[in-house]
């Protein structure tokens, strides 16, 4: 296992769309070790493949206090939406940076396991919006970009004049 480096905004590479995952092999398996052991370091609650500069279609998830939740998806494919949901939400990418962001609050999606098994889950709350949070990372889009371009502008400011520590205020960040 291995701590990964976690780009930051502003950096480009963030904005590249990753390639589906052909087949769940050892390569991946040890990809998604890696996630989760830079995800529970940083910490985080979840962490897409795309922020440690791997394009390919993987996220990893935990919500749970206790890192008791695992959950690794492989070429994750929302299929239902429902209602919205309304939370602050954060970015090991853009760290330090706390804003509110409108979510569908409820999702069903399939997805590829650890194990290359095809399965389908539902999920809402926080789950559901961490795992928007994370597809939207393979598709080169962060979560400020819901935001106004001047609040962007505000932020690119701030991360550029002084580090911001991604685990202050031990908020949950995704
Ligand atoms: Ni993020």
């Amino acid at each position: 296992m291995a701590i990964l480096d976690i780009l930051h905004f502003p950096d480009e590479r963030l904005r590249r769309k990753a390639k589906t995952v052909a087949q769940v092999d050892d390569r991946i398996r040890q990809l998604i070790d890696d996630m989760f052991e830079t995800m529970y370091d940083a910490p985080g609650i979840g962490l897409a493949a795309v922020q440690v500069n791997v394009f390919e279609r993987v996220i990893v998830v935990d919500i749970s206090e206790d890192r008791t939740q695992p959950l690794a998806l492989v070429n994750p494919e929302i299929t239902r939406l429902d209602g919205v949901e309304e939370m602050d939400e954060g970015c090991l990418s853009v760290p330090g940076i706390f804003e509110k962001v409108k979510r569908a609050d409820a999702i069903t999606l399939k997805a590829m396991n650890r194990d290359g098994v095809q399965i389908e889950m539902d999920a809402d709350g926080l789950l559901a919006v961490c795992i928007q949070h994370e597809i939207d990372h393979l598709d080169g889009k962060l979560f400020i970009d819901y935001l106004s371009e001047l609040k962007r502008q505000r932020i690119r400011k701030k991360l550029a004049k002084h580090q911001v520590s991604a685990a202050s205020a031990s908020r949950k960040v995704i």
